[in-house]
């Protein structure tokens, strides 16, 4: 579990606090979404979790360790993978934080990593000739490839193209079915449908919860924060107001045609 108490944070060069009293936690298995306007503090929130902010005012547990101890733990992935590349080599990139490990087992988490990211084919290439979106997956696979129990995603499809961005998702929820736990910080509709709740945050404070389930009656407080609610969910919005109550668990329109169809033919059996 990620715990946060009483965490504020101030830089040195700012005026006010960033962050002002954060309390939350993130149980494992979770994704939770943060959302918030441009500056509201989200990316600092995944800073210090991620130990690269050091933390003044408050407390961070990571598994009840301190997150100074646990940081291990807690991979993060930012916005632009171009930010990110080291080297230009996919192997080279994806060992460089493996550096006193054996070699098999270097290999076996690389493999492990490119595999998970849907990008094994690419092991030999060179990062360059990679799309935006391929190279978000290998930064994805480089966090994975240290095996850390949670994962911080800062916007992390916000530059890439919405078939990459489709991949990401895949990848997101394969990585919730193999256990891990993510937090992802996010301004897109799609990505709060993966999460299990939503942390909106404004002025450096947490102002709303929204679950999962609570999602089609609270979507509007998104509206504020410039999220456009996705298609699907103004579909069951509007079916809803309709009398069609469909109760959804993944948001895709699979399932919306399974669960009418249900509907239907159980209101003609009756
Ligand atoms: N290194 C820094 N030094 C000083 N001020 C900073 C620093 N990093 C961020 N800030 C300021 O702290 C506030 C919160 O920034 P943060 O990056 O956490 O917000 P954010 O919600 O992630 O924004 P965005 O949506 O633009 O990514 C902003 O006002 C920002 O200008
Ligand atoms: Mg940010």
């Amino acid at each position: 579990m990620i715990k946060l108490k009483n965490v504020s944070f101030k830089y040195k060069s700012s005026e006010d606090k960033v962050l002002n009293n954060i309390n939350f936690s993130v149980k494992d298995g979770e994704i939770v979404a943060i959302v918030g306007k441009n500056g509201s503090g989200k990316s600092t929130i995944g800073k210090l979790i991620s130990g690269i902010t050091k933390l003044k005012e408050g407390e961070i547990y990571i598994d009840d360790l301190e997150v100074s101890k646990g940081k291990k733990e807690v991979g993060i992935v930012f916005q632009n993978p171009e930010n990110q590349i080291i080297f230009n080599n996919i192997y080279d990139e994806l060992s460089f934080s493996l550096k006193n490990m054996e070699k098999s087992e270097i290999e076996d988490r690389i493999n492990y990593a490119l595999k998970e990211v849907g990008m094994i084919e690419f092991k030999e290439s060179d990062l360059y000739s990679l799309s935006l979106g391929q190279k978000q997956r290998i930064m994805i696979a480089e966090v994975l490839a240290k095996k850390p129990k949670y994962i911080i995603l800062d916007e992390p499809t916000t530059m890439i193209d919405s078939q990459g961005k489709e991949k990401i998702y895949g990848i997101i929820k394969k990585l919730k079915e193999d256990g891990f736990t993510i937090i992802c910080i996010t301004n897109i509709a799609d990505e709060i449908l993966l999460a299990d709740r939503t942390l909106i945050l404004n002025d450096g404070k947490i102002i709303h919860e929204i679950k999962k389930e609570e999602l089609m009656d609270k979507a509007y407080l998104l509206k504020d924060f410039g999220i456009k609610n996705p298609t699907i969910l103004d579909l069951l919005i509007k079916l809803k107001e309709n009398g069609i109550n469909l109760d959804l668990k993944e948001f895709t329109v699979n399932e919306l045609v399974k669960e009418l169809k249900v509907k239907l033919y159980n209101e003609k059996a009756n």
